[in-house]
């Protein structure tokens, strides 16, 4: 290569030199020993003739130079660019923050939330702690109330320090009793509340009808952890309470809310039950969306699953509230945000909810 392309050809090359490495890279391809540029040049020297020989070799010095000036230069400039130790390279990207989501759980709480919420019910909070008249006995569980069983409750105070109930003392009292204000009973026995279905009794002992709520909140019971269950979980509790309010408000009120939760065309099926607060009262199936009702193991091949608990409220309970159960009428229903979770997403084990595991909770966006 002539003298000047080389030059020129350095020239270029220098354009991309941007760290010591790249430098001495440079360096040795141009001024190595052996397959240095100008090396090879030297080399030619030898075969040029004598009257030549003087002019060249100047000229393959005056290069030599060139590329060690400059490439010297470069090297002084890059280490005069290299920043401070300790100094904050601002040029550097910054580290992108993991942008966090709502939880599955509160993400089907919040959809169960705006269906009711835009049929106009009203979103209820309320105490986890709750004592025996609310959880039990206002829902006509009474003491020693087998229907008690049916969940297995955590005290916090026990039951059987109760003392007898003062006559006549019960709020609304039945149609002859003294009306007493809820908060003079003594209820000594606290618990953490079984099911949300508390929250009827609160609402309704503060609030005249009409009536149309929903409660959603955490419930606890004294369950060992499995596939299926957690000792605390969550409910929605609905109730509806006004005049002429029937069965098929409730059965069009629940078969709308579960088509717009799962898809239009979900078979939904009432079948006859028993809960002390309901008459009548009805388990609701929804078609197994796995199976699409040919039976499999998640709906132990009936092709319907159970979500959910409902029924006509109990002249009992509007009663213990002071409600004239001659003029109104309502319904309430009771249904696990798990348990639909569960059913939603095909997940076959209610712990992963609760394991805080990122694998699992970033298969959720919103
Ligand atoms: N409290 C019931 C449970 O925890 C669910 C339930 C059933 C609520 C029927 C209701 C109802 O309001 O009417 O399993």
């Amino acid at each position: 290569m002539a003298i000047a392309d080389i030059r020129t050809q350095f020239t270029a090359d220098l354009a991309s030199v941007c760290t010591d490495a790249d430098q001495k890279a440079l360096r040795d391809q141009y001024l190595g020993r052996k397959g240095g540029a100008v090396a090879g040049l030297m080399k030619a020297l030898g075969a040029a003739s004598p009257d030549q020989r003087p002019a060249l070799g100047q000229q393959i010095n005056e290069l030599k130079q060139h590329i060690e000036t400059t490439l010297d230069q470069r090297l002084a400039s890059l280490s005069s660019a290299r920043r401070p130790a300790g100094a904050v390279d601002v040029t550097l990207p910054g580290r992108v923050p993991a942008i966090g989501r709502l939880h599955p759980l509160t993400q089907l709480r919040s959809r169960i939330e705006a269906v009711f919420a835009r049929q106009g019910y009203e979103i209820l909070d309320g105490p986890e702690t709750e004592d025996d008249w609310h959880n039990f006995e206002a829902l006509n569980m009474p003491p020693e109330h087998p229907a008690r069983d049916m969940q297995d409750t955590l005290y916090l105070s026990g039951p059987w320090d109760r003392p007898a109930r003062p006559v006549g003392a019960v709020r609304g009292g039945g149609p002859s009793g003294p009306r007493v204000s809820g908060a003079d009973v003594p209820h000594p026995a606290t618990l953490l509340r079984t099911h949300t279905s508390s929250m009827q009794i609160r609402y309704m002992e503060s609030h005249e009808p009409p009536v149309r709520v929903i409660a959603p909140g955490r419930v606890y019971r004294r369950d060992n952890l499995d596939l299926t269950h957690t000792p605390m979980f969550q409910q929605v509790e609905g109730l509806v309470v006004g005049e002429g309010v029937t069965m098929a408000d409730l059965k069009g009120t629940i078969i709308g809310f579960l088509r717009e939760l799962f898809v239009p065309d979900i078979p939904v099926v009432f079948r006859p039950s028993f809960f002390p607060y309901t008459e009548p009262s009805a388990d609701v199936f929804i078609g197994c969306q796995r199976c699409k009702g040919a039976g499999c193991s998640m709906c132990k091949r009936t092709g319907f699953i159970e979500v959910l608990g409902c029924g006509m409220v109990h002249p009992a309970v509007f009663e213990a509230v002071g409600y004239d159960a001659t003029h109104v009428t309502g319904f309430a229903f009771g249904v696990g945000i798990e348990r639909l979770a569960l059913l939603m997403h095909g997940v076959e084990d209610i712990r992963l909810f609760y394991e805080n595991d990122l694998r699992f909770l970033e298969q959720f966006p919103l």
